[in-house]
């Protein structure tokens, strides 16, 4: 009985766009400050912490998932990314979400759609460059779900920094009425960045994985200990990568973390940002360093 009590309140599930509006002008009405936490699903303590965020500054959170087709390339993951919407209705359920939202493909992209975002500059370099077409459909969904969501405020992760960034361009560029807040990266212990694309390591890939967080950590120390150009720094990067045997290095890069522009030297605040593949998985992190 206990057992049955202490379960928690399982989010209302709506599909349609109209619904997940209304339910939420009827909130604002009511003067609900509502939060908004986009996902793609198979949900970890990355994506909840963004909940967590939204439920300390929020009356009412709305998550979604969505796996959205048009920001995965032709030779990308998009039928093996992991689905499991029973746990994450349960992790959801948990924290006292409020609402989830996760549309039909079909509802997203109705037949005939052609109407895209062209995203900001920002989405230029970087995972613009290694995933043409990817912030496009990034740009495009959260758009949708921007107007559909009409939340007063919008958690995302610093894990996708170029993402956020991106996002937090296009919002001012648009001029659309929401707030943005970008949450700090969950790790594992062992400093492993939490990612859904995780569940594809191997035991002896997710050991190697740790070269890219261990990467960052060098980055960091080589400026505290006064080394500024960042191609020696890039070098010794790239160096704990290869020894762990990766090789398949999308980019590492170190840049202007407004403007994500490329720097020679480390002067001021800077982002690190690296993507590699392990195996065949394609991981990518990144570390600020101020
Ligand atoms: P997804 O990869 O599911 O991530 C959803 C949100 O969780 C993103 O804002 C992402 O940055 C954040 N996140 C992921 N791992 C995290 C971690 N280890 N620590 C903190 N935050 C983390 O990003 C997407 O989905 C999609 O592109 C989406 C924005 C939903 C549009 O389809």
């Amino acid at each position: 009985m206990n057992e049955v009590l202490a379960r928690s309140k399982q989010p209302l599930v709506l599909q349609s766009p109209l619904e997940v509006h209304s339910a939420v002008i009827r909130a604002r009405t009511c003067g609900k400050r509502v939060g908004l936490v986009p996902t793609m699903g198979a949900l970890h303590a990355g994506h909840l912490s963004l909940v967590h965020a939204a439920k300390a500054e929020c009356d009412v959170v709305v998550a979604t998932i969505f796996v959205n087709p048009a920001q995965f390339g032709p030779h990308e993951d998009f039928d093996s990314y992991p689905r499991s919407f029973e746990s994450d209705i349960e992790a959801l359920a948990d924290l006292q979400v409020d609402l989830l939202f996760c549309p039909a493909t079909a509802e997203v992209y109705p037949p005939g759609f052609s109407t895209y975002v062209d995203p900001p500059d920002v989405a230029k370099r970087l995972e613009g460059e290694c995933r043409p077409g990817h912030f496009r459909g990034v740009a495009t969904v959260v758009l949708k779900l921007f107007h559909w969501i009409p939340a007063h405020v919008a958690y995302f992760g610093e894990k996708d920094f170029q993402q956020s960034l991106m996002i937090e361009h296009m919002v001012r560029d648009v001029g659309l009425p929401i707030e943005m807040r970008v949450c700090p990266i969950v790790r594992d212990q062992d400093g492993l960045a939490l990612s859904s694309r995780n569940r594809y390591l191997s035991a002896i890939e997710r050991q190697t994985a740790l070269a890219l967080s261990e990467s960052l950590q060098l980055a960091e120390d080589l400026v505290r200990q006064g080394i500024c150009e960042t191609q020696i720094i890039r070098t010794e990067m790239r160096c704990v990568l290869e020894a762990q045997g990766i090789r398949d290095i999308d980019y590492i890069s170190i840049c202007n973390p407004q403007t994500l522009e490329e720097q020679s030297e480390v002067h001021s605040n800077v982002v690190v940002l690296v993507a590699a593949y392990v195996g065949k998985t394609r991981l990518i992190d990144n570390r600020r360093i101020g």
